[in-house]
């Protein structure tokens, strides 16, 4: 496997059927060609993940998302042009170039066109490569499944270095700017209906829209989590005021706390970040709980930012976080 800063050396991966883990804005991805069924299914050997779970495919910009898509409505496309490049995922009824390896035999398909500079050279000479204006990179997280996503090259060498082969390639393009995965908008009804809380809030799509977002929130559904995003530590989610109070409450483990500046250090607890906005603690949260179990912490105390703009998403990974541990 070849660690490059090259996104030529990536797309020349993809294009002949191998794997590329490629920077995105969001998080990294574990990126292979979307209409090579071997490649694809090698995405999910790695990984470890289910075969019924459906990939986003990465395109370069909207001509290509129709394409992939039939009967788009008028407000995802609203959407695609607001926002896109950038960090939101759209899922729309599926043309004939999405098959069932790629959906997990769902008639739908999520698209996404990224903003990362390296990403979109990828993208640009892939389709140069392949001479097809619409040609998709299918990437999940490069985490193996149920782990938090990689937002560093570190990250993907330390979860998937030694699943990958000869010929595949790690692209490193920087630490990821957004630190957590997409805002996913089911366009298939109606009304744009939220699948997955990011940077691209709920209100920025119905200014966008000037329709009523529709939701499914994982965060009231909590019973029926899946351990996704979790570390190996506990993760528990309590407000400032009772972090002194549960440390004094602790037993042996060393604990570690994951807050805004705010919040002080009580004595004895290792601080896994600092902060300043919700933003920032969206672009450290994953770094942070990695290096909580790289610690062997015994638990996390998380104190989340206030429930607007991407700081719904960091809440989310939280809620996550803690239900699977
Ligand atoms: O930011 C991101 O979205 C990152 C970067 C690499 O683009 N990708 C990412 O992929 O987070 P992944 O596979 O880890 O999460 C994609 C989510 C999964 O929960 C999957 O179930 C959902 O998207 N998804 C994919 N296709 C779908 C579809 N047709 N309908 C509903 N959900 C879908
Ligand atoms: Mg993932």
């Amino acid at each position: 496997m070849l660690v490059t800063t090259d996104p030529m050396r990536a797309a020349a991966a993809i294009a002949t059927g191998h794997l590329a883990a490629v920077p995105t804005e969001t998080v990294y991805g574990l990126g292979a060609l979307a209409n090579n069924a071997r490649a694809v299914a090698r995405i999910y050997a790695v990984k470890g993940r289910p075969a019924d779970h459906p990939l986003i495919v990465h395109v370069a910009d909207a001509v290509a998302f129709g394409a992939w898509g039939v009967h788009i409505p008028i407000y995802a496309h609203a959407l695609a042009a607001t926002f896109w490049p950038g960090p939101m995922t759209l899922v729309v009824p599926r043309s004939k170039r999405a098959k069932d390896f790629v959906t997990g035999g769902q008639d739908s398909v999520a698209i996404r066109v990224p903003s990362h500079l390296d990403m979109r050279a990828v993208l640009l000479e892939l389709r140069e490569l392949t001479k097809d204006s619409a040609v998709g990179i299918a990437a999940p997280s490069a985490n193996r499944f149920g782990r938090v996503s990689p937002t560093s090259v570190a990250h993907v060498l330390d979860e998937i270095g030694e699943l990958l082969l000869d010929d595949d390639v790690v692209l490193d393009g920087g630490d990821c700017a957004v630190g957590v995965e997409s805002t996913i908008i089911d366009c298939t009804g109606p009304n744009p209906r939220m699948l997955r809380p990011g940077a691209i809030t709920t209100q920025d799509v119905e200014l966008a829209t000037d329709l009523k977002v529709t939701h499914d929130s994982p965060v009231r559904a909590s019973g029926t989590l899946t351990s996704h995003y979790s570390p190996t530590a506990t993760v528990q989610l309590l407000s400032a005021a009772d972090v002194a109070y549960e440390v004094a409450g602790a037993g042996q483990g060393v604990i570690g706390l994951l807050a805004l500046a705010a919040v002080p250090t009580p004595s004895g607890v290792v601080r896994l970040a600092v902060p300043r906005d919700a933003q920032e603690y969206a672009r450290v949260l994953y770094a942070a709980l990695r290096e909580a179990d790289a610690l062997q912490l015994e638990s996390v105390l998380a104190v989340p930012p206030a429930a607007d703009g991407v700081g719904v998403a960091v809440i989310d990974r939280l809620i996550r976080a803690a239900a699977g541990a």
